[in-house]
């Protein structure tokens, strides 16, 4: 068996889509892991992976790197707070936001902060989603080691979290707010309606082809003049290919067809 029929084998065994994420980082990451478990044969760490679910579990948790922070790259929050937030709310008073692969959900709850700021007492929907069961959980309790939260102001750390031991919880009145999904955006029908769709730190696992089709669908997942929040270490470069403007670097707002 090689790399490729293992992708294929394993893909169709874990109901996963292994084919969507960039050949040469994925094999770097399986082999790694495979060696890490005491594998040395792709047939070996499939039939493995085939009835163990603990292996299983450690196989989908490497897969999906987690890292996540709240406000993360501040700046780029920065621009989200000062100028795209209050540009959409000058449209519509409640906004549909998704942030997709939302990890531990420290970015949900960062615009959920920003939001209640903004607009005390409104009530908005935001959807937040990952492909990992693991971490929705993590998210839905919604408590951090201090390192997350270092882009978060004395005020609001003070303001919207307590303190549990070594962790900080985000306070019941944020955690309402965030509705905690699990969606796999290689597999399943995509959402829409969204004013702001937030991507960030993932489609850089998957091949250009992928991210081409993901942002197809996150163009028809949005509104007329709908914004897409992107990585940033990422950018579309093909953006109006895939009928965007490019507002701000991290920024992309979707052109509706006349
Ligand atoms: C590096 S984290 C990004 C978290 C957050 N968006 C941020 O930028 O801080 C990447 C997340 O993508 C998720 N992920 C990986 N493949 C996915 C897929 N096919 N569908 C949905 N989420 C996926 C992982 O589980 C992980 O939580």
């Amino acid at each position: 068996m090689d790399f490729n029929d293992f992708r294929q084998a394993v893909s169709k065994k874990l109901n996963i889509d292994l084919q969507g994420y960039k050949e040469r980082q994925l094999k770097r990451r399986i082999d790694h892991l495979m060696k890490s478990q005491g594998f040395d044969a792709y047939e070996d760490y499939y039939r493995v992976l085939a009835k163990d679910n603990k292996q299983k579990d450690v196989f989908l948790d490497k897969l999906t790197i987690n890292v996540s922070e709240f406000f993360r790259n501040k700046n780029v929050f920065e621009t989200l707070e000062n100028k795209i937030l209050p540009t959409l709310l000058s449209r519509k008073k409640k906004l549909k936001i998704w942030s997709a692969a939302c990890s531990n959900g420290a970015e949900p709850y960062s615009v959920a902060i920003i939001l209640h700021e903004l607009t005390p007492g409104v009530t908005h929907t935001i959807d937040a989603t990952d492909i990992d069961e693991k971490m929705l959980y993590a998210a839905r309790e919604g408590s951090y080691r201090k390192e997350l939260l270092k882009n978060v102001s004395q005020e609001r750390l003070e303001k919207y979290f307590q303190k549990d031991n070594e962790l900080w919880s985000v306070i019941p009145e944020i955690k309402r707010k965030v509705n905690f999904k699990k969606h796999d955006l290689l597999r399943d029908e995509y959402p829409n309606g969204y004013d702001l769709i937030i991507c960030r730190n993932v489609t850089i696992y998957f091949t250009k082809e992928t991210q081409n089709r993901l942002y197809r669908k996150f163009w028809s997942s949005l509104v007329a003049d709908g914004i897409l929040f992107i990585g940033a270490t990422e950018s579309i470069l093909n953006y109006r290919e895939l009928r965007f403007t490019k507002i701000s670097p991290w920024f992309y707002q979707k052109v509706a067809l006349n």
